[in-house]
């Protein structure tokens, strides 16, 4: 099946474009001297970004450090429908502030109405994912960013489309002067500027952490207390083993892949392989990433499918155990000890996730 992003193409074209500028890399070997490669290196100040309470410090990786200017360009492109082919799609249309920068649809629409095999996870934290997407399969935002663009189901524009287009309008010039010294518009610059907005879409300070990290005693409700306990508890929720809390901060993800049995057919048999499609290991099968539970009451359908539409149905597939088969995760057992109290306590809970930005993002 095509899952959106599919990214075998795209990530070999981008390691090139690393090594070799993208003019050469499309004028093929008939040119006798290269031209210089065009840096994607940051010209402004370097600034650290305070993060809200409750996450770790953020990483940036070192070739892309974040600047004012190469936020405020990539914020601009992450809105732009320019990096669509046809005009009508930006990177918020699937990932969208206002819906927990998901898109609320069981899986995603692209150009032309093409419907994509997944659910459009949040940005919000991605910057601390060690693998991006479902099954893992991009290392770091730097090389997620311009999957979208080229994927025929999501935005379906070429790389020499997108860096046309955006030459060719007066507009963009002196933001990538401003971003990275020169003016020229390069894959590589779009994509880094692209993953440093992206690094500022952070969510915490929200109930919990304000119990759990700002002692305030008083934040969280009785039920949302209890909540907590069940979903720390072994015996009972056994949720935090793959939603991690950690003792200074709390992502609610190892950064793992687990097979719940989400998206099994009639017959049960699997029907997206998750990891596997990456890994080809046999354990992968049906295996997806753990999920942040941050800011989780906005970005309903849940799961990889998009298949429950509420918290309360995600709470009751764990205590039916999940979708048993052959490659389900051990953790995954029925939780049919829970009273009716300890699941609406687990929702309570989990509702007081949603938390705050450092800022607001612009649009
Ligand atoms: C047509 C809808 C669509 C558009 C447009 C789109 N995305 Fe996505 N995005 C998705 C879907 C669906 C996935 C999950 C795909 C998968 O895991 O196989 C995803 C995954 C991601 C992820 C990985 C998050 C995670 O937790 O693993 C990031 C980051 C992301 N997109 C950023 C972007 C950016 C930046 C753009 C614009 C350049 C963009 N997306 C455009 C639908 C879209
Ligand atoms: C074995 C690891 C594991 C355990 C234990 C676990 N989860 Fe998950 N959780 C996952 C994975 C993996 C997914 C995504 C599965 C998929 O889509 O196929 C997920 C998805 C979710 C989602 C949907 C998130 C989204 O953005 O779509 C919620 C909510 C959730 N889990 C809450 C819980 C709660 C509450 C518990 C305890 C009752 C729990 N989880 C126990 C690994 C786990």
């Amino acid at each position: 099946m095509r899952t959106p992003h599919t990214w075998t193409s795209a990530s070999s074209a981008l390691a090139s474009a690393a090594l070799v500028p993208v003019t050469l890399f499309l004028a093929g070997c008939a040119r006798q001297t290269a031209p210089p490669p065009v840096p994607a290196k940051p010209a402004g100040a370097v600034i650290t970004l305070n993060v809200p309470l409750g996450l770790p410090p953020l990483p940036v990786p070192g070739n892309n450090p974040l600047t004012r200017e190469t936020m405020a360009l990539g914020n601009k492109l992450y809105f732009s429908t320019a990096l669509s082919k046809d005009g009508s799609i930006s990177c918020a249309s699937c990932h969208n502030p206002s819906l927990g920068f998901s898109d609320g649809q069981p899986v995603s629409t692209g150009v032309g109405g093409k419907k994509g095999g997944r659910n459009a996870p949040t940005v919000i934290n991605a910057a601390y994912n060690s693998l991006q997407f479902w099954d893992g399969r991009a290392a770091n935002l730097e090389a997620q960013a311009s999957g979208p663009i080229l994927n025929p189901v999501e935005m379906a524009h070429t790389a020499e489309g997108v860096v046309a287009k955006l030459s060719g309008d007066p507009e963009w010039k002196p933001l990538f002067a401003a971003a990275y010294g020169s003016p020229e518009v390069t894959m590589d610059r779009i994509a880094a500027a692209i993953a440093a907005f992206e690094r500022t879409v952070l969510r915490g300070n929200s109930k919990f952490d304000r119990y759990q990290y700002g002692g305030d005693r008083n934040a969280l409700s009785a039920a949302a207390l209890r909540g907590l306990e069940i979903f720390k508890d072994k015996a009972k929720g056994n949720c935090a083993v793959c939603h991690t809390i950690e003792e200074k901060y709390a992502l609610f993800t190892d950064n793992l892949f687990h097979n719940l049995g989400v998206g099994l057919n009639a017959e049960g048999e699997l029907t997206d392989s998750g990891r596997h499609q990456v890994t080809e290991r046999e354990g992968d099968q049906g295996a997806f990433r753990t999920p942040t539970l941050r800011n989780i009451t906005e970005t309903a359908p849940y799961m990889h499918d998009g298949s429950l539409k509420t918290l309360k149905e995600v709470i009751d597939f764990y205590v039916g155990g999940g979708n048993a088969n052959p490659h389900r995760d051990k953790e995954i057992k029925s939780l049919s000890h829970l009273t009716q109290r300890d699941r609406t306590d687990l929702v309570a809970f989990l509702e007081s996730l949603t938390g705050e930005g450092p800022h607001k993002e612009q649009k």
